[in-house]
């Protein structure tokens, strides 16, 4: 039997702009009449000439609104034409996941359902992204058209009495409008495990967790009842036979339990806690989709994200991957810690410095010119995909750990002790009103046309910094020339320590204010110290300077990292 699909009237809702990571918006925007739809057609539209006939990615973190999400994209993928979808069993797939299948499959891109670390559930958020044949997030070129047709849009098409079952693995044939249509459901999991085994030597990692080599390495890992739970119970319980209580919130929920689900020292404060008892060598965290990570040695030691992309780029060694492939290049998004900087130099690779987001990596490695590359924001991964990836992460690691014999924290030791140490802090300040932030964001701006503020010498504390440079980070990308502009303001001091103000794209209403803030020690005696106590003088310095009190309301950020 033949369905037919049905074009619908609509009227554009304002704001549909992808942010940072796709459209994000509280689940009962998205659960408005027509808005949801609206936006999945603009994603089709805008893929105009690679539409029709086309097989796409579809699955997400399994927050609230997933399952119906998906039913509303197979219903209109159906009716626009296109000939096959993957969709991850019960429409969970983590966004490293989706990355991966889209290329394993050579489908022409796929959509992410998440609102990656917001909270779930609702009355929390819900999100869409669209990530292309290469695998990795939609550029802006491709954003801005999706958003320029929903400021438009009038119509949209739906087939809505196809009914999909996407509980069973399998294909399941319809036809519509007298196409046929194919929709595929897959196992969440497996793909991924498989490519995972290429990549690393499972068996390294399991003498380490074994203690074939000396004592057994406990670990203890935290899904925080995001997508992970699912690859976290087949990798490390299952394939590395890690002891079950190495696994905790491994069961993926749609509130998240209830928490905020973002791999941070406050966020994943449980885990922080567990790992200070010292029963544990390693601990680590995802978010909801699965593509961030946080990594802690014994009693808790904090990695940050930007020394910890350093280890992994200076570790490669240790990783069967990159035997294989080398490493042609590495990077960093513009907030991000240095540290890789140093690595690059000492290898001789070129290092680049992108804007804050995923997609900016991803022409440089289809260019085959970047290996490697991090974030502050807690993303790390590699050109295995186009997403950042947390169990990868965690992989690296293990596998680090394992060819080095060493802990978490002398490995890091180490690793200052060949290239110093970048000590780097963020302050966010959340859920700020949005108009006295931008005016703050405003007067920084005006500050990057004020030649008298170079030079100038701030102290705090017995410290004194010399202001070398104000300017808002603009990137051209080397590949396709395309130019980002305003992508924070940057305070460059003369010795080389820096401070940065964005507000972050991610967020689903108000503002929220970051600023980061780092400093370079070559002196050993340094290393050991709380980040926290050696920036505190020039944390002070940027909060003055910007007038952050006055601007946000708030003496104290919401989060430190
Ligand atoms: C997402 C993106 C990252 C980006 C981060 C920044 O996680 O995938 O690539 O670094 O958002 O978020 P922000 O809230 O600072 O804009
Ligand atoms: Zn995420």
């Amino acid at each position: 039997m033949s369905l037919t699909s049905y074009t619908k009237a609509t009227k554009p809702f304002e704001g549909q702009k992808p942010g940072t990571s796709g459209l994000r918006k509280a689940v009962k925007v998205f659960e408005t009449e027509h808005y949801t739809e609206n936006f999945v057609q603009c994603i089709l539209s805008a893929m105009s000439g690679s539409l029709t006939g086309c097989s796409l990615v579809v699955g997400g973190d399994g927050r609230y609104f997933c399952k119906k999400a998906v039913d509303i994209i197979i219903k209109m993928c159906a009716a626009n034409g296109v000939r096959k979808l993957l969709v991850g069993q019960d429409g969970i797939l983590s966004t490293p996941c989706v990355s991966c299948v889209i290329r394993q499959q050579q489908t022409a891109g796929g959509i992410v359902l998440t609102a990656s670390h917001n909270p779930g559930g609702p009355d929390a958020d819900f999100g869409i992204k669209f990530n292309i044949a290469n695998g990795g997030p939609a550029p802006d070129a491709v954003t801005n058209k999706m958003y320029d047709i929903s400021k438009t849009i009038v119509e949209y098409r739906i087939c809505p009495e196809l009914q999909c079952d996407i509980s069973k693995i399998g294909t399941q044939e319809f036809t519509v409008d007298n196409r046929p249509f194919t929709v595929e459901v897959i196992d969440s999991v497996g793909d991924y495990v498989t490519y995972m085994k290429e990549i690393f030597d499972f068996g390294a990692i399991k003498n380490l967790l074994r203690g074939t080599n000396g004592q057994p390495l406990k670990i203890l890992i935290d899904a925080m009842h995001g997508v992970t739970g699912p690859y976290v119970r087949r990798i490390f319980l299952e394939e590395l036979g890690a002891s079950l209580n190495s696994a905790v919130n491994i069961v993926p929920l749609e509130n998240f339990g209830g928490h905020h689900p973002d791999p941070n020292l406050t966020y994943a404060a449980d885990l922080v806690k567990a790992m200070k008892e010292g029963d544990f060598g390693f601990g680590a965290a995802f978010d909801g989709d699965g593509d961030r990570n946080m990594i802690l040695g014994h009693k808790a030691f904090f990695v940050t994200p930007s020394d910890s992309v350093a280890v992994i780029a200076d570790n490669t060694d240790y990783i069967p991957y990159f035997k294989k492939h080398g490493v042609k290049g590495l990077a960093r998004s513009m907030p991000t810690g240095c540290a890789i900087d140093r690595v690059a130099e000492k290898k001789g690779v070129e290092v680049f410095e992108v804007p804050t987001g995923w997609k900016y990596f991803g022409n440089l490695m289809d260019a085959g010119r970047l290996s490697i590359c991090g974030e502050e924001s807690f993303g790390t991964g590699s050109n295995h995909i186009r997403e950042k990836d947390g169990i990868w992460a965690v992989l690296a690691w293990l596998s680090i750990l394992a060819g080095r014999n060493m802990s978490v924290e002398q490995v890091l030791l180490s690793h200052w002790g060949t290239y110093g140490r970048n000590f780097f802090t963020r302050y966010d300040y959340e859920n700020c009103e949005s108009a006295p932030c931008n005016k703050m964001m405003a007067a920084l701006d005006a500050m990057c046309d004020d030649a008298s503020l170079v030079g100038k010498e701030l102290s705090h504390d017995g410290k004194t910094y010399n202001i070398a440079k104000i300017d808002n980070f603009a990137y051209t990308d080397p590949i396709d020339g395309s130019v980002a502009k305003k992508q924070g303001l940057r305070v460059l001091m003369s010795d080389g320590s820096r401070v940065v103000f964005r507000l972050s794209g991610t967020g689903s209403s108000g503002a929220t204010v970051r600023m980061y803030v780092e400093s370079y020690e070559a002196d050993p005696s340094t290393f050991t110290k709380d980040a926290q106590d050696v920036l505190k003088p020039l944390v002070e310095i940027a909060l003055s300077l910007a007038n952050l009190k006055e601007y946000t309301g708030r003496q104290e950020p919401t989060v430190i990292t």
